[in-house]
C-alpha cells in the first residue's frame, strides 16, 4: 500500500480551527495534500494564511457550530469551492469548570450544545455530502474526560462521554455507506483552552505526576492521529476512541 497517509485529492472541513488543535490538524492535513475549509467563531484568517504559506488551499469561514444553517453552509461552501467533502473534523469545543453545586443551567446547556449536539448536527449535515463522494471520514474530538472524569467539570465530562458514544453509534449506522466515524481522546495539550491551567505550577506538577511521559503535549502531537483516521491507513478503523495522552489513562 503506497501513500498510506496521503490526503491528496481530499477535501477536509475542520471546525474550531482558528487556533489550538483545530489549527494544527488543518495545517497537518494541508501538508499531506488535502484542501481545507476551516471555520470558527473567531477569525480564521491566520490559519488560512499558514496553509497558503505551505502551498495549500483553504477557505476560511466564520461559523458557530451551534447553528445548523451555518454548519450546512460550511459544507455547501466546500462543495462550491473544491467539489465536495471527504473528511469532517468536529473539533470546536469549550470548557467550563466549577463545582457541581454551583453550575447554572446555562453552563450545562452551552457546553452540551457546543461540544456534543453540534457534532451530531454537523454529522447529519455532512452525511449527504459524504454519500455523494461514495463515503468519507468523520473525526470527533472528544477527550480523556470522555473516559474518566476530570474534577469539577461535569458538563465537559458528560459532553465528551457523549461524543464517544455518538461516535460509536454513527460508526454502526454509516459503515454501510463507507463512512467511518472515529473519535480522538486527547490528554493535556497546550492550547488556548489549557494555557491558564498550565500556567499554574500545581497543575503542571499534577500533569507530571499523572502522565508516564511526565509532560503535557503540544498541538502538533495530535496531528498524526488525525491524519491516520482521515487517510487510507485508517481504512478498517471504525467507531474507536483513540487515546493520545502520553499514557495518563493507563493507570489509576
Ligand atoms: N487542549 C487540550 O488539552 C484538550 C484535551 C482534550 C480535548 N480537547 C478538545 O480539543 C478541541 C480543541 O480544543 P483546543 O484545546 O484546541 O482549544 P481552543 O480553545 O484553543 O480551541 C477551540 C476552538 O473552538 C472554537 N469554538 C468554541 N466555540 C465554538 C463554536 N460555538 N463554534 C465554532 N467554534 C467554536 C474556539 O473559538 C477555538 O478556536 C476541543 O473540542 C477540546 O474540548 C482539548
Amino acid at each position: 500500500m503506497d501513500d498510506l497517509f496521503g490526503l491528496n485529492g481530499k477535501v477536509a472541513v475542520v471546525t474550531g480551527a482558528s487556533r489550538g488543535l483545530g489549527q494544527a490538524i488543518a495545517l497537518g492535513y494541508a501538508k499531506y495534500g488535502a484542501k481545507l475549509v476551516v471555520s470558527d467563531v473567531l477569525d480564521v484568517s491566520e490559519t488560512v494564511k499558514k496553509i497558503e504559506e505551505i502551498g495549500g488551499e483553504a477557505v476560511g469561514l466564520m461559523v458557530d457550530v451551534s447553528s445548523r444553517e451555518r454548519v450546512k453552509g460550511m459544507f455547501l461552501a466546500a462543495e462550491e469551492r473544491f467539489g465536495g467533502v471527504d473528511v469532517l473534523v468536529n473539533n470546536a469545543g469549550i470548557l467550563r469548570s466549577a463545582p457541581a453545586e454551583s453550575l447554572w443551567d446555562e453552563d450545562w446547556d452551552k457546553v452540551l450544545q457546543v461540544n456534543l449536539k453540534s457534532q451530531f448536527i454537523a454529522a447529519q449535515e455532512v452525511f449527504p455530502f459524504l454519500k455523494k463522494r461514495g463515503g468519507g471520514r468523520i473525526i470527533n474530538i472528544a477527550s480523556i474526560a470522555g473516559l474518566l472524569a476530570f474534577n469539577q467539570s461535569i458538563p465537559y465530562n458528560s459532553s465528551k462521554g457523549g461524543v464517544v458514544m455518538l461516535t460509536k453509534s454513527l460508526a454502526l449506522e454509516w459503515a454501510q455507506h463507507n463512512i467511518l466515524v472515529n473519535a480522538i481522546c486527547p490528554g493535556i495539550f497546550l492550547t488556548g483552552m489549557t494555557n491558564d491551567m498550565l500556567g499554574q505550577e500545581s497543575f503542571r506538577d499534577m500533569v507530571k505526576s499523572k502522565v508516564p511521559m511526565a509532560r503535557h503535549a503540544v498541538p502538533e502531537e495530535l496531528v498524526g492521529a488525525a491524519i491516520y483516521l482521515a487517510s487510507k491507513a485508517g481504512s478498517y478503523t471504525n467507531g474507536q476512541a483513540l487515546v493520545v495522552d502520553g499514557g495518563w489513562t493507563c493507570h489509576l
